[in-house]
């Protein structure tokens, strides 16, 4: 495709999360503006992202001399940003799933038609979380389970199938509803199934803090965990970063505050 019809494809798929590069001068967010913003209100009240400053930040500090040799999981991957990025540091492979095809289906237009970056060894799928388990797949180096874990109706289950495949790093970022006098609970919401952004399962769960994160991740085997971001949004909502790793001290190259 050239760039037209590229350009013709992507402003055709929208909404878009995530802003990746497909080409030197071509990227999904650069189609509707010159520095890649779209804003919620142009794009189905999409907030379009441009992660590629984060990942990298985290990733070069875990892996210096890049990802050779490591396979890369993204659990609920939309339209798979990390799983190039982690490509692009050498991964032995990425394997990213989402349960709604209109974001496998732009990881996969992305996977097709990127030009000057490294498109192989990465593998999308359409898949609900609960059945990863049911894809045998061999264990993971570096999971993302970014915006996930406030969609799910079991969050705590959904969180052990990501941890059972991970053996070095876990990346958990989520939205919480800060409950002072309650750190170690979850509040429920039922959240509509239609937005593309949401759960499919209505029933949802947001941490109260990061308290009841630690606890869980630590039941899942974890031994060192740091809070890499902390922030409230303007709804009154917490978003927070917890990087998780099986080894004590693994993640001493990182900034943020212990919790360990
Ligand atoms: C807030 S977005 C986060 C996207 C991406 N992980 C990121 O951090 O940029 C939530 C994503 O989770 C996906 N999702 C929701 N429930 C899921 C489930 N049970 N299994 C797999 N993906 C799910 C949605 O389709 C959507 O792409």
């Amino acid at each position: 495709m050239n760039n037209e019809e590229l350009i013709e494809q992507i402003r055709a798929m929208r909404p878009w999360h995530h802003d990746i590069e497909v080409n030197q001068t071509l990227s999904t967010g650069k189609v509707f503006s010159p520095d890649g913003t779209l804003l919620p209100a142009d794009n189905d009240k999409v907030s379009m992202i441009s992660p590629r400053g984060r990942f990298e930040s985290r990733a070069n500090k875990l892996y210096p001399d890049g990802m050779a040799g490591k396979r890369f999981l993204d659990c609920a991957c939309n339209a798979g940003a990390y799983c190039f990025y982690a490509r692009e540091l050498n991964a032995e492979m990425s394997y990213g799933f989402d349960v709604r095809k209109h974001w496998i289906d732009q990881a996969k237009f992305v996977q097709e038609n990127r030009d000057g970056f490294p498109a192989d060894r990465i593998e999308f799928q359409e898949m609900d979380l609960y059945d990863l388990p049911s894809q045998d797949l061999q264990p993971f180096d570096f999971t993302y389970f970014s915006g996930i874990f406030y969609h799910l109706p079991d969050p705590v289950t959904g969180l052990k199938i990501a941890a059972d495949l991970t053996q070095d790093v876990l990346l958990l970022n989520t939205a919480a509803v800060p409950e002072s006098e309650n750190p170690l609970g979850m509040s429920m919401v039922y959240e509509s199934v239609d937005l593309v952004m949401s759960g499919v399962h209505r029933l949802a769960w947001f941490p109260n803090g990061p308290e009841i994160l630690v606890e869980i991740l630590k039941w899942l085997g974890f031994k060192e965990m740091k809070l890499t971001k902390d922030v409230i949004n303007h709804k009154n909502r917490r978003r927070l970063e917890i990087i998780a790793a099986r080894e004590k001290g693994r993640l001493s190259e990182l900034s943020g505050h212990d919790l360990t």
